[in-house]
């Protein structure tokens, strides 16, 4: 070859990696979708009616980013299961295809078994022994408990405490006995029921009220307002206030995402999450009640209430999960929720 040759050859080889460059920030550029005059899309399909905690949390999630973001931030709530289930969110949250979900802390157990100390039967009394644990050092730890996954927990909303609902009263978990109980996914709630003679089986929330309704499943536990905003109730016979676990969630964002949001905008998010968990958080426990009443006032199904006497066999019976997971929680993260309970 001779020199002339050589130097065109050499020109051509600068020539494209000169070219692969610019193509390569351009296609970066454009995959950041972070420029300034971009507006930023949140989708957010959840499964709850808009009247629930998580419900009301959302749209006011939505109404302060249309006050204080307008043009830069746009949300879009998808609520009763619209757009998809909760597990196909965590999903599609994964691959960037939506951007923020508030699933049940139960449903990540396919994600860490560290969440699965929120299913532990009767660890908490109620929603200010949740407050404490969540609070501590250990409770805010685990926001960051799922970021090997590419994800990250921004706060905890609370829905409430759960009550079983069947065609029977089940004073004793002896009533419970052999009934098909519909439970969230997570191998805690199914070692519960199966403590107290049930059949536990994992269904998606949308698909609830059918099988109840057709007797695919006989008895559920969830919260008053989640029963009552999805008519449960209707085809319960009876509704037995146990308390007997917690039921909140996760608002979780994919971290890519989360670290590509001009700074100024994910810090006026924060804050805009954190305004909308304390408004959240505190009136939960009046929607459940509410939802309660509601559901008191139709005599379409009879509340049960138990005596201490009769949760206290509950609590007997249903202990023996707490061993059962220790080795996957573990035991320091249950001790940290036992003291936020009794403090
Ligand atoms: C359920 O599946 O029962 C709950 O996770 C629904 C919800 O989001 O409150």
């Amino acid at each position: 070859m001779n020199t002339s040759t050589l130097i065109v050859l050499d020109s051509i080889r600068r020539f494209s990696r000169c070219l692969f460059a610019v193509c390569l920030s351009l296609i970066l550029a454009d995959c950041g979708g972070d420029s300034a005059d971009e507006t930023v899309l949140i989708k957010f399909p959840h499964v709850t009616a808009p009247a629930t905690p998580k419900g009301q949390a959302a749209t006011r999630f939505k109404q302060l980013v249309d006050e204080r973001l307008a043009g830069r931030v746009e949300v879009e709530v998808y609520p009763s299961s619209q757009l998809m289930n909760d597990d196909d969110s965590l999903d599609a949250l994964a691959f960037g295809e939506i951007q923020m979900i508030a699933v049940s802390l139960s449903k990540l157990d396919r994600l860490t078994h560290k969440f699965q100390v929120f299913d532990l039967p009767f660890l908490f009394r109620d929603l200010q022994a949740v407050d404490r644990f969540q609070a501590s050092a250990a409770g805010k730890s685990l926001l960051h408990s799922i970021s090997d996954k590419g994800l990250l927990g921004l706060a905890f909303w609370h829905n409430g405490m759960k009550q079983f609902g069947g065609p029977v009263p089940m004073r004793t978990p002896a009533a419970a006995r052999n009934l098909k109980f519909r439970i969230m996914e997570s191998d805690v709630l199914r070692e519960q029921i199966l403590q107290i003679g049930g059949n536990p089986q994992k269904m998606a929330f949308g698909e609830v009220y059918q099988a109840l309704q057709t007797g695919a499943v006989d008895a559920q536990e969830n919260t008053w307002s989640n029963i009552y905003s999805s008519k449960f109730y209707e085809v319960q016979e009876f509704l037995t206030e146990t308390n007997h676990g917690y039921l909140g969630y996760l608002v979780t964002v994919n971290t890519d995402f989360w670290n590509s949001l001009p700074e100024d905008i994910r810090r006026d998010l924060e804050s805009i999450i954190a305004e909308v968990t304390t408004w959240a958080n505190e009136q939960s426990v009046a929607i459940n009640n509410e939802g309660r009443e509601k559901i008191a006032a139709s005599g379409t199904s009879e509340i049960v209430t138990l005596t201490d006497a009769e949760l206290a066999v509950w609590q007997t019976t249903m202990r023996p999960v707490w061993q059962k997971f220790e080795g996957d929680i573990g035991a320091e993260l249950i001790r940290a929720a036992q003291n936020s309970a009794v403090q």
